[in-house]
């Protein structure tokens, strides 16, 4: 078992056992011996049968468990434009590529393929949870809640909130009230399928402040007064054209970040997408408020929007996590994005003011896609590492072995199985680095989700 024990630090679990019970919460992790999987569950007064107690191994030196990664900032609606963005930037990308997409799946028979697909998609790359933005429509947002309770992945689901007229007309919120009264409509859809959030819960979503109203972002900052227990996401700073027309339409606050401020939408359970570009000011802000920042490296390089500076945001003690931004983003695997975001902030690093310092190294990065990305969707009692009181939402990593001959002895066939080849001689940190640089979805070879298996790689 590999998990990240502080933002630094991995820490490898060699010759160990965990026990999950019927709830899929870990209850035990212990060292493992010949006489484990006999002992401990009778210790645990597990009944002593195979019918009742699976027994699941990794095998050694090719093998490891990984807790699920936590993507927190995704849009299920924009799936099937990945690889799409030309040579567009986040103003007329939304006009060109998403708005109309995102319209078009207010019709469920269109939503239904793409939603199932994301889920399976995205579960395939080892994502347990996921930070998602729906539409504006509100059927199409509840189907989306359904299929991921269906399918067992853990979810937040926001229904977008738009209704300025930076958005076009076709596919806008009539006005403020409407807004809300759609967002509430969803929050008591999801609050019904899933009572007490177990696994699906609702996220009040602004999609962010030039497509909301001040009306809207009042209407919203009192929803979340009333609802403390739902959180709130959204996008910040991202272009320098998105913040110039923030100033333009908000002249009366301080900043970006002072929008949301004013309108009570800066909170401890607030997740802020990108944080490109934010001043000093604004980021002592997002830390004094608690708000937490989803890094969206592949996204942010994709459609020219900048290079978020990491290591200055954890340095003023603002929480991280890592965003695939699917469709911003052309990938819908963090894995990629923990890549990415080790490369980028190398490029960070190369701007004299920042430093060497800057560097992300895989530790960290890994630590983003699981325990940090935890604590950004509030779920840091529940997922993001293997402790005791946790849930089992994990991943078993398969790497390819070559053997002998130069082939594959264990991880399949080549070319179809594999993606990262180990020699044998490497460290467990080696072998980590290279599924960091070189994993797939063929290396993701089950996903589990509160104990349940919810993907199988044949
Ligand atoms: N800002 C507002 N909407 C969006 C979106 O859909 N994607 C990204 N990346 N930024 C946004
Ligand atoms: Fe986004």
């Amino acid at each position: 078992f590999v998990h990240s024990k502080t933002l630094t630090e991995l820490e490898y679990l060699h010759d160990t056992a965990i026990a999950v019970d019927a709830t899929g919460t870990i209850v035990a992790i212990e060292p493992l011996t010949p006489s484990t999987p006999t002992a401990l569950p009778a210790r645990l007064g597990w009944a002593p049968s195979p019918a009742t107690t699976t027994i699941i191994r990794a095998k050694p030196g090719s093998q490891f468990f990984f807790p699920g990664f936590v993507d927190t900032h995704l849009h299920a609606p924009q799936y099937p434009n990945v690889g799409l963005f030309g040579a567009s930037s986040l103003l007329d990308w939304l006009n060109t590529y998403t708005f109309p997409l995102e319209a078009s799946l207010s019709d469920p028979a269109k939503a239904r393929p793409v939603y199932a697909r994301v889920i399976r998609k995205t579960l395939a790359h080892g994502t347990t949870t996921a930070a998602y933005y729906a539409t504006v429509d509100v059927g199409s947002t509840n189907l989306l809640a359904d299929l991921c309770l269906a399918a067992g992945q853990r979810a937040l689901v926001g229904r977008v909130c738009m209704d300025s007229d930076l958005s076009p007309a076709y596919y806008r919120d009539e006005g403020p009230e409407e807004a809300v009264a759609a967002t509430l409509a969803s929050i008591a859809h999801i609050d019904r399928i899933d009572p007490g959030g177990g696994l699906v819960r609702p996220v009040l979503t602004p999609r962010f402040a030039p497509s909301c109203t001040p009306a809207l972002l009042k209407g919203l900052g009192e929803l979340a007064a009333q609802r403390p227990d739902v959180p709130i996401q959204t996008h910040i700073s991202e272009n320098v054209g998105e913040v110039a027309l923030v100033r333009e339409m908000f002249p009366e606050q301080e900043s970006y970040a002072g929008v949301y401020d004013a309108f009570g939408l800066l909170t401890g359970r607030t997740i802020l997408a990108h944080a490109v570009h934010l001043t000093e000011g604004e980021a002592e802000l997002v830390a004094r408020r608690g708000a937490k920042v989803s890094h969206c490296p592949c996204s942010n390089s994709a459609i020219t929007s900048g290079a978020a500076r990491v290591r200055w945001l954890l340095e003023k003690g603002v929480v991280c996590g890592l965003g695939t931004d699917m469709s911003g983003g052309y990938s819908a695997s963090v894995l990629e994005a923990a890549r990415q975001a080790v490369l980028v902030s190398r490029h960070v690093s190369l701007v004299e003011s920042e430093g060497e310092g800057a560097k992300l190294s895989v530790e960290e990065v890994l630590y983003l896609a699981t325990r940090g990305g935890a604590k950004v969707v509030g779920l840091e009692e529940r997922v993001g590492a293997f402790e005791v009181g946790r849930e089992w939402d994990a991943q078993l990593v398969g790497l390819g072995v070559v053997d002998g001959e130069g082939g594959l002895s264990e991880g399949g066939t080549d070319g179809e199985e594999g993606g990262v080849d180990v020699f044998g001689w490497e460290s467990w940190e080696e072998k980590v680095a290279k599924w960091v640089f070189n994993g797939d979805d063929r290396n993701t070879r089950r996903v589990w989700v509160r104990g349940r298996l919810v993907h199988e790689r044949k």
